[in-house]
């Protein structure tokens, strides 16, 4: 009996306009902040539904949250799906969500079916997939993982100062009845469906995409220091102006990420300068670098240049700089039994699929050090996302849900 039967294009849909309306912009898109009072909210969500299907919550001190499925082997270690809650600030209705309610949908569509599975299956919301408020992003399964150090995501700190640790006690206390263990467990496989975010499969036709791995990605926060002075009367030639510096930096840093090819990605996300007066010289200039490539040296190679052209600027401008790596996730193939089982899945189905690398970050990455990974995804309005406008149809996500569910199932009797 194959769950893929019982997915339900509506409830889907249903529970995904339910979720939108939790940090809805004005725009259609979605402001739900990592370890917000809305992210508590989408979880609690998240939770009635699980309890209404017979799936048992439980968290991680990272604020992972778990919905597991019981298996006939209790004992067996689990398949895991799922995906984030947590948003861009202005993020659409689909990125991350998307992944924890195909989950959610699979389990029902087999709980619908009459299908029991030797091992359990654990539905999954990792904590800050985006980096959006707190840097490093994908920090809830990196801490699954083992791949950073808890201290060091705990202590990160919002534009406002609230570091991770507060907000986090913050969202556990608001399920106080939840059982909450020390990060990672052994997961037999780990399979997340999420929305393209680029063009390929819609350009293409192709209604799946299976995912063969993720870019490398390193992220940079890079500091400038200048002099204040009053705007007015400091000559030009003696000002050491951070936001001159700054402007220099970025300049020379596509310079370097110049690449005809177009494999390269750079974007400098956040600029900040302080204090931020009209008639003061900039004294402080806070920037983020997003570099990714799919190639690994080439990701050590330029990623390594960045602070070098940044003191290069710096000293030509006479101010300072400090840059600090906030992470470094070298490129992830998936395992080739579970890519072979997405696309085995997908052609049963009679659904067209494309075999793609995914160019956006995804914890998947994290997971795949640790058991078998895919990723499933569906096509995107125009690529379109990180934005409000951010769309996918009713069908595409119900297709993706299908080839999750069977090879969920599939997985969990192995
Ligand atoms: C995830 O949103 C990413 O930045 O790739
Ligand atoms: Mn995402
Ligand atoms: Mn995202």
């Amino acid at each position: 009996m194959s769950p893929s039967r019982h997915v339900d294009v509506a409830r889907l849909w249903r529970r995904h306009m339910e979720m939108a309306a939790i940090g809805a912009l004005s725009r259609g898109g979605v402001n739900r902040p990592a370890l917000s009072p809305l992210d508590a909210d989408a979880r609690r969500r998240l939770v009635g539904w699980g309890r209404a299907l017979g799936l048992e919550p439980f968290q991680d001190t990272m604020g992972n949250l778990f919905l597991r499925r019981a298996g006939d082997e209790p004992g067996a270690a689990p398949v895991m799906t799922g995906s984030h809650l947590d948003t861009q600030p202005t993020g659409g209705k689909f990125d991350g969500t998307y992944g924890v309610l195909a989950g959610l949908e699979a389990l029902e569509a087999m709980n619908e079916a009459g299908r029991r599975t030797r091992r359990p299956i654990v539905l999954v919301a990792w904590t800050n997939e985006e980096g959006a408020r707190f840097q490093p992003g994908c920090a809830g399964s990196a801490a699954f993982a083992g791949h950073a150090p808890m201290d060091r995501l705990l202590a990160a700190v919002d534009r406002a100062g609230v570091s991770v640790d507060t907000a986090l006690a913050d969202v556990l206390a608001s399920q106080p009845d939840l059982p909450v263990l020390p990060p990672g467990f052994p997961v037999h496989a780990y399979v997340e469906a999420h929305i393209e975010q680029g063009p390929r499969l819609e350009n293409e036709g192709r209604t799946v995409g299976v995912v063969t791995g993720i870019q490398g990605a390193r992220w940079f926060a890079v500091e400038v220091g200048g002099v204040e002075a009053h705007a007015g009367t400091t000559p030009m030639a003696v000002r050491r102006d951070a936001l001159w510096g700054a402007v220099n930096m970025v300049r020379a840093l596509r310079e370097l990420m110049h690449d005809p090819t177009d494999v390269v990605r750079f974007n400098v996300g956040r600029f900040e300068v302080g204090p931020g007066s009209p008639n003061t010289v900039p004294g402080r200039v806070f920037f983020t670098i997003d570099f990714r490539h799919p190639d690994a040296a080439t990701l050590v190679r330029l990623g390594d240049a960045v602070a070098a052209v940044c003191r290069r600027e710096a000293e030509a401008c006479g101010v300072t700089v400090a840059v600090t790596e906030t992470s470094n996730t070298p490129p992830v193939d998936f395992d080739a039994g579970v890519v072979s089982r997405i696309a085995a899945a997908a052609d049963r189905l009679g659904l067209p699929r494309l075999d793609m690398p995914s160019g956006a970050g995804h914890d998947a990455r994290h997971l795949a050090a640790l058991c078998p990974t895919g990723m499933i995804f569906v096509p995107c309005e125009k690529g379109i996302s990180h934005n409000e406008a951010e769309n996918a149809t009713p069908d595409h996500l119900a297709a993706g849900t299908k080839v999750l569910a069977d090879v969920l199932a599939d997985l969990a009797d192995g």
